[in-house]
């Protein structure tokens, strides 16, 4: 197993390349599914999620290409609609194959995901959403049994669950008759999905509201797509040139996918330049405490609540973070405590008491994004060093991320652990 190590302190500066959209990568590979010519996927990021969708098509019988940043994926010669319990584990978003093997097979096997580390994760709402458009559903030792043919309806979800709007979606693609999904999420994956569905002759509106309608068609073609700039990654590495007092350009990101954050940022003191496909921060004098609340989109994405902690684990002042997405998001804070941050956690809200400095210490990744707000700590720390074990929790999210930082200008390095 890897380690990474840094000694914080420098500032960071300069322009960082911004990766395909990990999020909408793995929904645009399962709704290949559903293609039934070729499909070629262009701006796809090398994560290991990647890797394990490309597994899970590929025992189904999915021809998958994956070179440089294309992928091509071929359904002519699927032959399996059972997604196995060793991979899903791995990865709750290998869920995403259950409706559109529903959509395009009329059956599917899918185990269920399990929790995580972020909290218990049901899938209620995707069930009962395909339950609502025809499919009978079994749960049989520890797999989710569908089938059925599907038929359009009128559905609307409890919360604007992402995986859950993104299967419905997919589903319906196939179904007879219209279908209309309200509460749905509004993240910009979605819209990337329907876009992408679109070109292959799904005939699906309204994404990127909270209603969507789904006309059924009786089949979908091949098609290309390019994969929209990772918001996620953008945050990060925005944060981290912020909390680090740098300056730093990010390109290939849309501002207008990190509005919510980008108003946060500011908030602070951070000076933000938006140009097209390019956000820039800086922060030369410091940074204040600001309140944040997570919420779906368009509000402050839970993904970025981690890191965005650890930057304000240094603000002038105080801050209150509520998490409203997830259970149990703070998996962070008994790392960032031992790097000298003071922080109380109480239910879903979290008191961050800005210090003047962190100091690196050896620490543990737990999941993704809480190994993130950890690069970001050992990037802040003025003395010591920060050694992260587990990252491969970063990996799934993170292409290269040590390589990327050094190249402006950190002091941070990876190593076999042994
Ligand atoms: C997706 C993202 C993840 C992000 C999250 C919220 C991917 C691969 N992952 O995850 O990075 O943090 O959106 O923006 O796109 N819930 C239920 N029942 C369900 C489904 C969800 O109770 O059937 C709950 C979850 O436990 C959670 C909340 O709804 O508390 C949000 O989950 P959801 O939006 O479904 O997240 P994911 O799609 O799993």
């Amino acid at each position: 197993m890897d380690k990474i190590l840094i000694r914080g302190g420098a500032p960071l500066r300069c322009t960082v390349a911004i990766r395909g959209a990990k999020n909408a990568t793995l929904p645009l590979m399962a709704a290949a599914i559903l293609a039934e010519k070729p499909c070629t996927l262009h701006n796809v990021p090398c994560l290991h999620d990647i890797f394990t969708m490309d597994k899970i098509l590929s025992d189904m019988g999915m021809a998958v290409e994956f070179t440089g940043r294309y992928m091509h994926l071929d359904s002519s010669s699927m032959n399996s609609v059972e997604a196995p319990y060793d991979l899903v584990r791995k990865m709750r978003a290998s869920f995403f194959v259950l409706g559109p093997l529903l959509g395009r097979f009329g059956k599917a096997r899918v185990s269920l995901p399990g929790g995580c580390a972020i909290g218990a994760r049901p899938v209620d709402i995707h069930l009962k959403g395909l339950e609502a458009l025809g499919a009978t559903i079994r749960i049989e030792s520890g797999y989710v049994e569908a089938e059925g043919a599907l038929t359009g309806a009128d559905i609307t979800l409890d919360f604007p669950s992402v995986g859950a709007t993104e299967n419905m979606i997919m589903a319906a693609c196939r179904a007879s008759g219209v279908t209309r999904l309200s509460n749905v999420a509004r993240e910009p994956e979605i819209v990337d999905l329907a876009q992408f569905l679109n070109t292959l002759g799904a005939r699906i509106s309204g994404a990127g509201t909270d209603l969507i309608t789904i006309v059924g068609v009786d089949a979908l073609s091949g098609g290309e797509h390019t994969v929209i700039g990772d918001r996620i990654e953008a945050g990060t590495f925005l944060l981290a040139a912020v909390a680090t007092h740098g300056d730093v350009t990010v390109q290939g990101a849309q501002s207008e996918h990190l509005t919510a954050f980008l108003g946060k940022l500011e908030e602070s003191g951070a000076t933000i330049e938006i140009g097209a496909n390019r956000i820039r921060a800086k922060a030369a004098n410091g940074f204040e405490g600001v309140d944040i609340t997570t919420q779906p989109f368009p509000g402050f994405p839970t993904d970025l609540q981690a890191q965005m902690m650890a930057m304000l684990s240094v603000a002038q002042g105080v801050s209150i973070i509520k998490e409203m997405v997830f259970e149990s998001r703070f998996m962070q804070v008994a790392e960032l405590l031992r790097m000298g941050a003071d922080i109380e956690v109480d239910g879903n809200t979290a008191v961050v008491r800005g210090v003047k400095n962190l100091s690196g210490a050896p620490v543990m990744a737990s999941d993704l994004r809480a190994s993130a707000a950890l690069v970001i700590a050992g990037l802040i720390a003025q003395k010591g060093e920060t050694a992260i074990s587990r990252v491969y929790h970063i990996d799934r999210g993170y292409e290269r991320i040590e390589e990327r930082l050094c190249a402006l200008g950190a002091d941070i390095r990876r190593v076999r652990e042994g």
